[in-house]
Protein backbone atom coordinates (compact mmCIF):
# COMPACT_ATOMS: atom_id res chain seq x y z
CA UNK A 1 0.00 0.00 0.00
CA UNK A 2 1.18 3.25 -0.64
CA UNK A 3 2.30 5.94 1.50
CA UNK A 4 1.40 9.39 2.02
CA UNK A 5 3.98 11.86 1.56
CA UNK A 6 4.28 13.67 5.39
CA UNK A 7 4.69 17.30 4.83
CA UNK A 8 7.26 18.93 7.15
CA UNK A 9 5.47 21.98 8.86
CA UNK A 10 8.15 22.40 11.31
CA UNK A 11 10.97 22.97 8.24
CA UNK A 12 8.04 25.47 6.49
CA UNK A 13 7.08 27.16 9.51
CA UNK A 14 11.08 27.40 10.75
CA UNK A 15 12.64 28.67 7.38
CA UNK A 16 9.41 31.68 7.33
CA UNK A 17 10.41 32.75 10.96
CA UNK A 18 14.06 33.10 9.60
CA UNK A 19 12.68 34.68 6.81
CA UNK A 20 10.48 36.77 8.69
CA UNK A 21 13.90 38.11 10.80
CA UNK A 22 16.08 38.60 8.40
CA UNK A 23 13.20 41.19 7.47
CA UNK A 24 13.01 42.19 10.91
CA UNK A 25 16.85 42.99 10.85
CA UNK A 26 16.44 44.76 7.65
CA UNK A 27 13.58 47.22 8.85
CA UNK A 28 15.78 47.95 12.20
CA UNK A 29 19.01 48.57 10.21
CA UNK A 30 17.48 50.70 6.86
CA UNK A 31 14.68 52.29 8.93
CA UNK A 32 14.57 52.50 12.28
CA UNK A 33 11.51 50.59 12.59
CA UNK A 34 11.11 47.68 15.10
CA UNK A 35 7.82 45.93 14.05
CA UNK A 36 5.74 45.18 17.68
CA UNK A 37 2.94 42.83 18.26
CA UNK A 38 0.59 43.10 20.98
CA UNK A 39 -1.12 39.80 22.31
CA UNK A 40 -4.49 40.33 24.37
CA UNK A 41 -5.38 37.32 26.54
CA UNK A 42 -8.17 37.52 28.69
CA UNK A 43 -8.76 34.67 31.38
CA UNK A 44 -7.07 31.23 31.86
CA UNK A 45 -8.13 29.09 29.21
CA UNK A 46 -4.98 26.64 29.26
CA UNK A 47 -4.67 26.01 25.07
CA UNK A 48 -4.96 29.90 24.65
CA UNK A 49 -2.25 30.27 27.68
CA UNK A 50 0.04 27.98 25.37
CA UNK A 51 -0.70 29.45 22.51
CA UNK A 52 -0.23 33.22 23.53
CA UNK A 53 3.05 32.04 25.20
CA UNK A 54 4.40 30.37 22.00
CA UNK A 55 3.20 33.80 19.99
CA UNK A 56 5.03 36.36 22.83
CA UNK A 57 8.57 33.34 22.58
CA UNK A 58 8.67 33.45 18.66
CA UNK A 59 8.33 37.15 18.00
CA UNK A 60 10.97 37.79 20.79
CA UNK A 61 13.00 35.23 18.86
CA UNK A 62 12.89 37.14 15.33
CA UNK A 63 13.71 40.57 16.86
CA UNK A 64 10.20 42.46 17.35
CA UNK A 65 9.26 44.56 20.11
CA UNK A 66 6.63 42.13 21.58
CA UNK A 67 4.07 42.71 24.95
CA UNK A 68 1.67 40.28 25.86
CA UNK A 69 -1.59 41.56 28.37
CA UNK A 70 -3.17 39.16 30.58
CA UNK A 71 -6.22 39.95 31.66
CA UNK A 72 -8.74 38.36 34.23
CA UNK A 73 -11.41 36.33 33.52
CA UNK A 74 -13.75 38.79 34.98
CA UNK A 75 -12.69 41.62 32.87
CA UNK A 76 -15.44 44.29 31.66
CA UNK A 77 -16.32 44.79 27.42
CA UNK A 78 -15.29 48.60 29.03
CA UNK A 79 -11.93 47.87 30.29
CA UNK A 80 -11.12 45.40 27.01
CA UNK A 81 -12.44 47.75 24.31
CA UNK A 82 -10.22 50.60 26.31
CA UNK A 83 -7.04 48.52 26.34
CA UNK A 84 -7.67 48.20 22.55
CA UNK A 85 -8.03 51.35 21.79
CA UNK A 86 -5.02 52.18 23.93
CA UNK A 87 -2.78 49.76 21.52
CA UNK A 88 -4.65 51.33 18.58
CA UNK A 89 -2.98 54.95 19.88
CA UNK A 90 0.20 53.06 20.38
CA UNK A 91 2.81 54.31 17.58
CA UNK A 92 4.75 51.38 19.20
CA UNK A 93 2.70 48.61 18.02
CA UNK A 94 1.99 47.75 14.68
CA UNK A 95 0.16 44.65 14.93
CA UNK A 96 -2.96 43.70 18.08
CA UNK A 97 -4.36 39.89 18.39
CA UNK A 98 -6.95 39.73 20.92
CA UNK A 99 -6.68 35.71 21.83
CA UNK A 100 -9.94 33.79 20.94
CA UNK A 101 -12.25 32.54 22.79
CA UNK A 102 -13.05 35.51 25.09
CA UNK A 103 -14.59 34.28 28.33
CA UNK A 104 -18.55 34.18 27.98
CA UNK A 105 -19.79 37.19 28.92
CA UNK A 106 -17.69 39.21 26.73
CA UNK A 107 -18.72 40.19 22.62
CA UNK A 108 -16.12 39.19 20.54
CA UNK A 109 -17.56 41.03 17.35
CA UNK A 110 -17.23 44.45 18.81
CA UNK A 111 -13.86 43.46 20.38
CA UNK A 112 -12.56 42.56 16.79
CA UNK A 113 -14.53 45.56 15.36
CA UNK A 114 -12.63 47.78 17.54
CA UNK A 115 -8.86 46.96 16.18
CA UNK A 116 -7.49 49.42 13.68
CA UNK A 117 -8.13 47.48 10.61
CA UNK A 118 -4.54 48.06 9.83
CA UNK A 119 -2.89 47.03 13.08
CA UNK A 120 -5.14 43.41 12.95
CA UNK A 121 -2.75 41.05 12.31
CA UNK A 122 -5.42 38.71 12.96
CA UNK A 123 -7.45 39.55 9.82
CA UNK A 124 -10.55 39.42 11.05
CA UNK A 125 -11.75 42.85 10.79
CA UNK A 126 -14.82 43.29 8.85
CA UNK A 127 -12.58 45.42 6.22
CA UNK A 128 -9.47 43.24 6.24
CA UNK A 129 -12.24 40.20 5.07
CA UNK A 130 -14.02 42.15 2.67
CA UNK A 131 -10.56 43.23 1.38
CA UNK A 132 -9.73 39.75 1.01
CA UNK A 133 -13.47 39.12 -0.62
CA UNK A 134 -12.71 41.68 -3.49
CA UNK A 135 -8.90 40.79 -3.62
CA UNK A 136 -7.42 43.51 -2.33
CA UNK A 137 -4.35 43.76 -0.61
CA UNK A 138 -5.52 42.73 3.35
CA UNK A 139 -4.43 41.71 6.17
CA UNK A 140 -5.34 37.51 6.03
CA UNK A 141 -5.83 35.76 9.02
CA UNK A 142 -2.86 33.52 9.94
CA UNK A 143 -3.76 29.95 9.80
CA UNK A 144 -5.71 30.02 6.41
CA UNK A 145 -2.40 31.88 5.00
CA UNK A 146 -0.51 29.05 6.68
CA UNK A 147 -2.32 26.06 5.02
CA UNK A 148 -1.65 28.30 1.77
CA UNK A 149 2.32 28.29 2.25
CA UNK A 150 2.09 24.78 2.84
CA UNK A 151 0.06 23.92 -0.15
CA UNK A 152 2.41 26.18 -2.08
CA UNK A 153 5.65 25.05 -1.01
CA UNK A 154 4.32 21.10 -1.44
CA UNK A 155 2.49 21.45 -4.63
CA UNK A 156 3.58 24.53 -6.63
CA UNK A 157 0.99 25.95 -8.90
CA UNK A 158 -2.50 25.33 -7.60
CA UNK A 159 -4.12 26.78 -10.93
CA UNK A 160 -6.70 24.20 -11.81
CA UNK A 161 -6.86 21.96 -9.13
CA UNK A 162 -10.15 20.74 -7.38
CA UNK A 163 -10.52 22.19 -3.40
CA UNK A 164 -12.90 21.77 -1.05
CA UNK A 165 -13.20 23.34 2.31
CA UNK A 166 -14.86 21.34 5.51
CA UNK A 167 -15.86 24.20 7.59
CA UNK A 168 -17.35 27.55 6.73
CA UNK A 169 -15.98 29.75 10.37
CA UNK A 170 -15.00 33.40 9.90
CA UNK A 171 -11.52 32.27 11.26
CA UNK A 172 -10.41 29.42 8.85
CA UNK A 173 -13.28 28.05 6.38
CA UNK A 174 -14.24 31.33 4.16
CA UNK A 175 -10.77 32.68 4.40
CA UNK A 176 -9.23 29.77 3.43
CA UNK A 177 -11.61 29.19 0.39
CA UNK A 178 -10.90 32.38 -0.64
CA UNK A 179 -7.49 32.34 -0.82
CA UNK A 180 -7.77 29.13 -2.70
CA UNK A 181 -9.99 30.67 -4.96
CA UNK A 182 -7.28 33.82 -5.45
CA UNK A 183 -5.34 30.90 -6.18
CA UNK A 184 -7.44 29.32 -9.39
CA UNK A 185 -8.38 26.90 -7.78
CA UNK A 186 -11.92 25.29 -7.83
CA UNK A 187 -13.36 25.55 -4.62
CA UNK A 188 -16.28 23.65 -3.02
CA UNK A 189 -16.86 25.05 0.86
CA UNK A 190 -18.64 21.89 2.42
CA UNK A 191 -20.07 22.22 6.29
CA UNK A 192 -22.23 20.22 8.18
CA UNK A 193 -25.66 20.70 6.24
CA UNK A 194 -23.79 19.71 3.09
CA UNK A 195 -25.25 16.07 1.58
CA UNK A 196 -22.89 13.38 0.62
CA UNK A 197 -20.00 14.82 2.85
CA UNK A 198 -17.91 11.99 2.24
CA UNK A 199 -18.48 12.01 -1.94
CA UNK A 200 -17.52 15.64 -1.78
CA UNK A 201 -14.59 15.24 -0.49
CA UNK A 202 -13.51 12.44 -2.58
CA UNK A 203 -13.71 14.94 -5.60
CA UNK A 204 -10.79 17.54 -4.03
CA UNK A 205 -7.39 17.58 -5.60
CA UNK A 206 -6.61 19.44 -2.11
CA UNK A 207 -8.73 18.65 1.43
CA UNK A 208 -8.66 21.27 3.40
CA UNK A 209 -10.37 19.86 7.31
CA UNK A 210 -11.39 22.66 9.26
CA UNK A 211 -14.50 21.49 11.64
CA UNK A 212 -13.33 20.54 14.66
CA UNK A 213 -14.18 17.12 14.66
CA UNK A 214 -11.63 14.69 16.04
CA UNK A 215 -10.86 12.29 13.56
CA UNK A 216 -13.91 12.55 11.30
CA UNK A 217 -12.90 12.69 7.72
CA UNK A 218 -11.82 8.82 6.58
CA UNK A 219 -9.48 7.20 4.73
CA UNK A 220 -12.02 6.63 2.01
CA UNK A 221 -13.21 10.17 1.66
CA UNK A 222 -10.23 10.79 0.27
CA UNK A 223 -9.18 10.68 -3.40
CA UNK A 224 -6.11 8.85 -4.22
CA UNK A 225 -3.52 10.91 -4.10
CA UNK A 226 -4.96 13.95 -2.76
CA UNK A 227 -3.75 16.49 -0.64
CA UNK A 228 -4.87 16.72 3.29
CA UNK A 229 -4.60 19.70 5.19
CA UNK A 230 -5.83 19.06 8.75
CA UNK A 231 -6.69 22.38 10.38
CA UNK A 232 -8.32 20.56 13.60
CA UNK A 233 -6.86 20.19 16.85
CA UNK A 234 -9.10 18.14 18.81
CA UNK A 235 -8.01 17.14 22.50
CA UNK A 236 -9.61 13.48 23.04
CA UNK A 237 -8.98 10.61 25.73
CA UNK A 238 -5.67 8.17 24.71
CA UNK A 239 -7.22 5.15 22.52
CA UNK A 240 -5.87 2.80 25.59
CA UNK A 241 -8.23 2.90 27.68
CA UNK A 242 -6.26 2.20 30.93
CA UNK A 243 -4.72 5.49 29.91
CA UNK A 244 -8.17 7.08 28.98
CA UNK A 245 -9.25 6.28 32.64
CA UNK A 246 -6.39 8.18 34.35
CA UNK A 247 -7.60 11.17 32.62
CA UNK A 248 -4.78 11.17 29.87
CA UNK A 249 -5.70 13.11 26.74
CA UNK A 250 -3.61 14.12 23.47
CA UNK A 251 -4.42 16.15 20.32
CA UNK A 252 -5.93 14.78 17.01
CA UNK A 253 -6.64 16.31 14.02
CA UNK A 254 -9.97 16.55 11.94
CA UNK A 255 -8.81 13.44 9.51
CA UNK A 256 -8.80 9.90 10.72
CA UNK A 257 -4.48 10.64 10.07
CA UNK A 258 -3.58 6.76 10.47
CA UNK A 259 -5.87 5.60 8.13
CA UNK A 260 -5.61 8.60 5.48
CA UNK A 261 -2.11 8.00 5.32
CA UNK A 262 -2.68 4.86 3.37
CA UNK A 263 -4.55 7.11 0.56
CA UNK A 264 -3.80 10.62 0.39
CA UNK A 265 -0.99 11.84 -1.62
CA UNK A 266 0.59 14.22 0.93
CA UNK A 267 -0.69 14.97 4.61
CA UNK A 268 -0.36 16.97 7.59
CA UNK A 269 0.08 15.60 10.98
CA UNK A 270 -1.23 16.86 14.12
CA UNK A 271 -0.01 17.97 16.05
CA UNK A 272 3.23 19.31 14.14
CA UNK A 273 1.39 20.70 11.01
CA UNK A 274 -0.43 23.63 10.52
CA UNK A 275 -0.71 24.83 14.21
CA UNK A 276 3.05 25.82 13.45
CA UNK A 277 2.61 27.41 10.69
CA UNK A 278 -0.26 29.65 12.53
CA UNK A 279 2.56 31.75 14.45
CA UNK A 280 5.11 32.17 11.56
CA UNK A 281 2.34 33.78 9.70
CA UNK A 282 1.29 35.94 12.31
CA UNK A 283 4.85 36.86 12.82
CA UNK A 284 4.69 37.80 8.97
CA UNK A 285 1.44 39.84 9.14
CA UNK A 286 3.03 41.93 11.80
CA UNK A 287 6.19 43.07 9.69
CA UNK A 288 3.94 43.39 6.66
CA UNK A 289 1.21 45.92 8.98
CA UNK A 290 4.41 47.86 10.26
CA UNK A 291 5.85 48.13 6.73
CA UNK A 292 1.93 49.51 5.78
CA UNK A 293 2.03 52.02 8.35
CA UNK A 294 5.27 53.19 7.90
CA UNK A 295 5.18 53.78 3.96
CA UNK A 296 7.52 51.55 3.31
CA UNK A 297 6.88 49.04 -0.04
CA UNK A 298 6.66 45.80 0.54
N1 LIG B 1 -7.84 31.13 18.73
C1 LIG B 1 -7.53 30.05 17.96
N2 LIG B 1 -6.96 30.45 16.80
C2 LIG B 1 -6.91 31.80 16.85
C3 LIG B 1 -6.43 32.79 15.94
O1 LIG B 1 -5.93 32.51 14.84
N3 LIG B 1 -6.57 34.07 16.35
C4 LIG B 1 -7.13 34.41 17.54
N4 LIG B 1 -7.22 35.69 17.86
N5 LIG B 1 -7.58 33.51 18.40
C5 LIG B 1 -7.47 32.22 18.06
Amino acid sequence: MSQAQIIDAKLIAESLREEVGREVARLKTDHGLTPGLAVVLVGEDPASQTYVRSKGEHSKAAGMHSVTHRLPDDTTQADLLALVETLNRDPAIHGILVQLPLPAGLDEKSVINAIDPAKDVDGLHPMNAGYLAQGLPALVPCTPTGCMVLLERTLGSLSGKRAVVVGRSVLVGKPVAQLLLAADCTVTIAHSRTQDLPAVCREADILVAAVGRPRMVKADWIKPGATVIDVGINRVPFDNPEQAAAGKTKLVGDVAYKEALAVAGHITPVPGGVGLMTVACLLQNTVTAAKRIAGIEA
